[in-house]
């Protein structure tokens, strides 16, 4: 009898997990037809945040970038790029008309989380203090004539209300980052300020978010691209709109009669968006509650922590890791996408990966094959709603351009960002879910390349088409 009850208990313990399992994935499934609707809403949210500042959950920012580039930028760069975990420092240089890239050098450094939550001060003297190192020890070809001072493009990878190509005030902070004292502040006059600290004598020609510096990288080698989607820590995208069609520009229509618009798609909301209770509890314990909610749906930063909210439900109803219910379980943002694919990903047949996985983060060393089986099916969830539902927000931008259609225009899309690279079956679900929606005939002329570090570039080249010394340079 006692045999009995304990065989009992078990499959009763199993039959919960799979109820769990099957009410994730019942509540995170993407039909074709709900994708639909949140394309539609994206297009219309897009045309309310185009209208006027404060009308929908997109802030559809103007980059008062008004030419992309050419390929006929000359001369000597940097680019700074700041926004995820790490930093980057840049330097280009470009040969003019038809020779691109001469050369390049780059150096990427993490930064300390203390700094993303603490004062502004410590930020900024941290990457200027960084730029001095970097600008000490360059060769005497990088020296530059006198009196001329060195020129950069500024990426900042959060939301910034600009009021000219480089100027501009951080609107709020998103991802991991979290510093009062810089909200409503001009974030150009912030890093020079702490540039000169370093007594470096530099001007930021272009102040960029990184979709608008990917989209300006991206065209610089294809002169079809006309949107740019990141996917990393956070997500959003920039895009070409027509002049005419940004009301809130009122009348101030730039020469070349478009602009490039930053979504800020990551706050993008809409009833049609897959939720589950998982998300909503995600959401509230946040840095930025109640905000967001597309990015925490699909980027990098958060897809480890929905898996682990499941997990800690299937232990506590479950006990699906035994008796106890391991404690690191409990710990928000210890699950990475670098876990999630890994343990996604896993091609051993016994499924080794997310075993070592499954222990390396949360100390649990007994787990039977069909419990990481299980898992892994949790991760394409997880992913493949993620991917889908981007997928619907690449949409969203086609047809608001009018290229959702047409068979003729070749249209490409740049993508760039660390999760896009490390993970292929997210990658795969993109590209799938946008022919899906495409239909044949369109999908044939739509393009999405995977740009590897566009957003550097592109705002080094944004520095020179906007460069004080157009005439003088040394290459
Ligand atoms: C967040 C930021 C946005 C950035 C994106 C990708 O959504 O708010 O500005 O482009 O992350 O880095």
């Amino acid at each position: 009898a006692f045999m009995f009850c304990r065989r009992a208990r078990r499959l009763g313990r199993w039959a919960r997990a799979m109820e769990i399992v099957k009410d994730f994935e019942e509540k995170c499934a993407t039909p074709i037809d709900k994708l639909r609707k949140v394309a539609d809403g994206m297009t219309a949210e897009m045309e309310a945040g185009l209208a006027s500042d404060g009308r929908s959950n997109l802030k559809m920012l103007l980059s008062y970038v008004e030419n992309l580039p050419t390929g006929d930028e000359k001369g000597l760069f940097y680019a700074l790029d700041i926004g995820g975990t790490n930093f980057r420092i840049l330097r280009v240089l470009l040969g003019g008309r038809g020779k691109g890239v001469v050369n390049q050098e780059a150096k990427e450094l993490s930064i300390p989380p203390n700094l993303m939550v603490g004062c502004s001060h410590e930020l900024f003297d941290f990457i200027a203090s960084e730029f001095a190192k970097f600008i000490a020890s360059e060769g005497e070809e990088f020296q530059l004539p006198a009196g001329r001072k060195r020129e950069l493009g500024f990426t900042f990878s959060f939301p910034v209300r600009q009021t000219s190509l480089a100027s501009g005030t951080l609107i709020k902070w998103t991802k991991d980052f979290s510093i009062e004292d810089m909200v409503g502040e001009d974030v150009v006059s912030t890093l020079t300020k702490a540039i000169e600290r370093q007594g470096l004598d530099m001007r930021v020609a272009a102040l960029v978010n990184d979709t608008v510096g990917t989209l300006a990288g991206g065209r610089f080698y294809d002169k079809d691209v006309v949107a740019a989607v990141i996917l990393d820590t956070g997500t959003n995208a920039a895009y070409l709109e027509r002049a005419r069609d940004i009301p809130k520009l009122h009348g101030l229509l730039p020469r070349s009669g478009e602009m490039v618009i930053n979504m800020e798609w990551g706050n993008f909301r809409s009833s049609h968006l897959p939720l589950t209770e998982y998300d909503q509890s995600l959401d509230a314990e946040s840095l930025n509650p109640g905000e967001q909610a597309f990015e925490k749906l699909i980027s990098g930063m958060y897809l480890g922590d929905i898996l682990r909210r499941v997990l800690l439900r299937l232990a506590v109803e479950a006990s699906f890791f035994g008796n106890i219910v391991p404690s690191k379980l409990k710990d928000p943002f210890v699950v990475g996408y670098p876990h999630l694919s890994s343990m996604h990903e896993d091609a051993s047949s016994d499924l080794r990966v997310v075993r070592s996985n499954l222990k390396g983060i949360f100390g649990i060393s007994e787990i039977s094959l069909r419990k990481r089986k299980m898992v892994v099916e949790l991760c394409e969830i997880i992913a493949k709603r993620g991917a889908r539902l981007l997928a619907a927000g690449i949409f969203g931008i086609l047809k608001k351009q009018g290229r959702d259609v047409s068979a003729e225009q070749r249209t490409v899309v740049a993508l760039s960002g660390g999760l896009l690279e490390q993970y292929t079956m997210f990658r795969k679900w993109i590209d799938s879910t946008l022919a899906e929606m495409l239909g044949n005939e369109a999908a044939s002329v739509v393009i999405v390349t995977h740009a590897i570090d566009g957003s550097g570039i592109g705002a080094a080249l944004l520095a020179a088409a906007h460069s004080q010394y157009p005439e003088l340079d040394i290459v």
